[in-house]
């Protein structure tokens, strides 16, 4: 099948501007984590609007280091949704933590705060919240949960670069933020990801269990590890390509949301279909774009005929057999994991492709 408008495509700076900075880092003989990477770090939390961020080797290794500084190990429990990719749950099994499942909010496949009160025990130290396909979870009433309960509150942004709650850019509000730039997310640094830290004074430490528990900069032969350290970091290279990528992070993003927003004008009032819906404070990036359907193998069929990506989501992580121990009822999942079909709605669509798509879906 020939895919014209493929459902995910990298983004690159062009290459005048990327190729000269990137032989420069590869010749200049410091090409581990160095002062590209804090450069990095600089600009980033410079658009986010944030103080503390750690640079890391990738998302996955981010959301492990969230949960080994909130203390979170072996005999807690973390609140999480089988409603994400995998990652999000081997961090919790990383750390050691066991997995407490919510269900989701119909309407946008995210956990909320009535789907997580029930399920949270005594054991229960943290909450996991993935903004799903770049839906901003609804997190004032998780931030209340979090707060009445003294859990730690995490959020899995890895496909929400962009978004924003109530006019704040996720990576604000939560106590810490983990963003990905692996291959095929709106920015990639090739592999990579971002924790954003809400308590600056963890920062230190954050930067420690990064490197192997090790301060930077000290003498090998005289620094002290007193902590189980990682190697986490992000190296010179991808923070090159990042910082590359950064002048081009508000075009990338605004056109996946232009995209989304008139597949939503599109799709809206429509027998058979619904587009994911969400809380007025929440302003989604649309990572990719998250239709409902009655039957989505029909529609699958005619936009494969048509040459255009999608994609049904990830596996529900409740059916890993790795994960299988922690399955609980999970209505609200079951009938939106089997209608939600993805669509390309990334920078490379463009207006004709995006009329085309809506024809192919609208069609009788
Ligand atoms: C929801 C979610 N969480 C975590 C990750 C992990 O990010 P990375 O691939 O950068 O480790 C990903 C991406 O793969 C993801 O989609």
């Amino acid at each position: 099948m020939n895919i014209r408008v493929p459902l995910y495509k990298v983004h690159m700076p062009p290459a005048d501007e990327l190729m000269p900075a990137l032989q420069k880092t590869l010749y200049s003989g410091q090409i581990g984590e160095g002062a590209k990477v804090s450069e990095f770090e600089k600009q980033f939390s410079q658009w986010l609007g944030v103080e503390s961020v750690v640079a890391c080797s990738s998302g996955t290794a981010a959301l492990h280091l969230a949960l080994v500084l909130a203390g979170i190990g072996q005999g807690d429990e973390e609140v999480s949704t089988a409603m994400t990719a995998e990652p999000t749950n081997m961090a919790i099994r990383h750390a050691g933590a066991d997995i407490r499942f919510a269900d989701i909010n119909p309407m946008n496949g995210t956990i909320d705060a009535a789907t997580v009160a029930p399920v949270i025990t005594d054991r229960c130290r943290a909450i996991m919240a993935v903004d799903y396909a770049g839906i901003p979870v609804a997190i004032d009433g998780l931030r209340q949960l979090a707060d009445s309960n003294g859990l730690v509150l995490i959020e899995d942004a890895a496909q929400a670069l962009g978004a924003k709650w109530r006019g704040q850019a996720i990576g604000t509000q939560a106590d810490f933020t983990i963003f990905s730039f692996q291959a095929i997310k709106h920015i990639t640094t090739g592999d990579g990801g971002m924790l954003v830290l809400r308590n600056t004074d963890l920062l230190t430490r954050a930067r420690k269990l990064r490197w192997f528990g090790l301060e930077r900069g000290v003498d090998r032969s005289r620094v002290n590890a007193v902590d189980v350290g990682y190697k986490y970091n992000m190296n010179n290279i991808s923070a090159t390509m990042g910082l590359a990528q950064i002048p081009y992070f508000n075009t990338v993003i605004n056109a996946h949301v232009q995209n989304g927003k008139f597949f939503d004008g599109a799709f809206r009032n429509q027998p058979h279909i619904r587009p994911a819906a969400w809380d007025q404070s929440a302003e989604p990036c649309y990572w990719v774009y998250s239709l409902l359907c009655d039957d989505r193998e029909k529609i699958a069929a005619r936009l494969s005929a048509a040459g255009i990506g999608w994609s049904y989501p990830h596996k529900r992580n409740d059916r890993h057999q790795i994960f299988s121990q922690y399955a609980a009822p999970l209505p609200n999942l079951d009938s939106y994991f089997e209608s939600l079909i993805h669509l390309p709605c990334g920078w490379w669509v463009n207006e004709i492709d995006r009329q085309q798509i809506v024809e192919v879906i609208l069609a009788r």
